[in-house]
């Protein structure tokens, strides 16, 4: 099979990320600080409708997993017991010559890849971020920033069986910041030291562990293949025995062809009931399950889909992004999916006099309540255009003077370019239908029967 090449640059997507105000570089004034990242207005709304798609697919539309958020900071017996004060450790090496620092593993040979000088031995490193409770900082109150949302659900497994009634199988997911003190970060978001997880932990009766692991492999992977990732940027690779994380008994890594390569975007993890055994030892709690059927008391075995938001991210913009050949300049595009685009529809009036604003700005707000809309009318109609397909606005809702006569407007589709003319009383109920993947059949101007079509649905 030929070897796939990236589709797009980092450096391209690091620059409009900054330009458009997706994400900037973290305490930038004060010269930024190494692994951190901080969204701006384009970016948190994708990050939210990542976070939403997630919870849509994970939670709302399954009766078997509840969302559950828990604290940040735990018990720091927590981390003794699930194995991360022991485990969660990375070989670190530094050059004697420049100094830099590095992760062993990620190292191809023995020298310095910067001044190709000689490195110390390895020496072990906790990745964890110590910080203390309270206000005596001695070693009796060091606490540690999670490093995974998964303990949280770990611990609180109890609590939600007494509390839900639910039956196996059933999952608890949980979004939310972890932490982790990386010796190298890089590739723009893709490993920093404070980032944004979305986990689930789906509990299941010991024996059908396998069946299960598949299956979430399946569903996740198909999970970003409807939010518009090519399936060619996709791929799964599977950990080698020496390669599995102390807790895991297999795990599958949904890859894609990030610009730097293929790398990690999701792992799915067969955890065994090694977490729940743990936690029961460590804190003298039964955590089992009491199988009403068959009338067993067992400790569930966990498969585990966790990713990461800001990853998962760069992923969609990397996938979305796309230049075109144009007449004057190239057109930029980014092709996200409705319902990741941060912004669902422009307003643009084609002049700024005075009755085709108040006119505009009338649909704008009608809009507003119920779309994350935006309303510009600088420059010319074809910058306005260019603007919003960079930021990978769908829609373009061109108001003119006609509009003032008819009362229509006309929506601009970003992928196609095509324009329809439709009733501003319509407007609403198109853009909507669209967003959803509907199918619009217009008529005419002056044929009034308006018709919504299911079309084939876009998620
Ligand atoms: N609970 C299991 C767990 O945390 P992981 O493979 O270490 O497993 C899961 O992390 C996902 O979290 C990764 O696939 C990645 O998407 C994201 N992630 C992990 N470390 C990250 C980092 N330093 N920066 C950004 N995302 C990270």
């Amino acid at each position: 099979m030929a070897e796939q090449i990236p589709t797009v640059e980092m450096d391209k997507i690091v620059s409009l990320a900054r330009r458009r105000g997706f994400i900037y570089p973290g305490s930038e004034i004060y010269g930024g600080i190494s692994g951190c990242w901080d969204y701006g207005p384009l970016g948190v709304e994708l990050k939210r409708n990542i976070r939403q798609a997630w919870w849509q697919s994970m939670v709302r539309e399954r009766d078997d997993i509840v969302g559950i958020e828990t604290s940040i900071l735990m018990h720091p017996q927590v981390w003794v017991t699930s194995g991360h004060i022991e485990r969660m450790v990375d070989p670190l090496v530094e050059c004697k010559n420049c100094h830099l620092r590095y992760k062993a593993d990620d190292l191809q040979g023995n020298r310095c890849p910067s001044c190709g000088g000689e490195f110390t031995e390895a020496r072990m490193f906790n990745v964890m971020f110590k910080t203390f409770i309270g206000p005596v900082e001695d070693s009796a109150s060091v606490v540690y920033l999670r490093p995974e949302t998964a303990q949280g659900m770990f611990v609180n497994f109890d609590n939600i069986v007494q509390s839900t009634r639910k039956k196996l199988p059933f999952g608890i997911a949980q979004q939310g910041k972890s932490f982790r003190n990386e010796i190298t970060t890089g590739n723009f978001i893709f490993r920093s030291r404070e980032f944004e997880q979305m986990e689930m932990e789906f509990f299941v009766k010991p024996g059908t562990d396998e069946q299960w692991f598949e299956h979430w492999v399946q569903e996740r992977f198909n999970w970003f293949v409807k939010l518009g990732i090519k399936r060619e940027h996709l791929g799964l690779n599977e950990h080698s025995k020496e390669k599995l994380a102390h807790y895991a008994k297999r795990c599958i890594d949904i890859t894609y062809l990030f610009p730097h390569g293929w790398a990690e975007l999701e792992g799915i993890a067969n955890r065994t009931d090694f977490d729940l055994k743990q936690h029961s030892q460590g804190s003298g709690k039964t955590l089992d399950y009491y199988d009403d059927e068959t009338k067993e008391h067992y400790t569930p075995y966990v498969i585990e889909p966790a990713v990461g938001v800001d990853r998962s991210l760069l992923a969609f913009m990397c996938d979305a992004y796309e230049e075109e050949p144009d007449k004057e300049e190239t057109r930029v595009v980014l092709h996200f999916h409705p319902a990741l685009a941060p912004i669902k529809a422009a307003i643009l009036p084609l002049s700024k006099k005075e009755n085709l604003s108040v006119f505009a700005k009338d649909v704008y707000k009608d809009l507003r309540p119920h779309l994350a809309v935006q309303y510009d009318d600088t420059q010319s109609i074809g910058r306005r255009y260019r603007r919003q397909d960079e930021v990978g606005t769908p829609f373009c809702v061109t108001v003119d003077f006609q509009s003032l006569e008819d009362k229509r407007v006309t929506i601009r589709e970003r992928d196609t370019m095509n324009q329809i003319r439709v009733p501003v009383a319509e407007l609403r109920r198109t853009l909507t239908a669209k967003l959803e993947g509907e199918d619009i059949l217009v008529l005419p101007p002056g044929g009034e029967v308006w018709k919504i079509e299911r079309g084939d649905k876009k998620q």
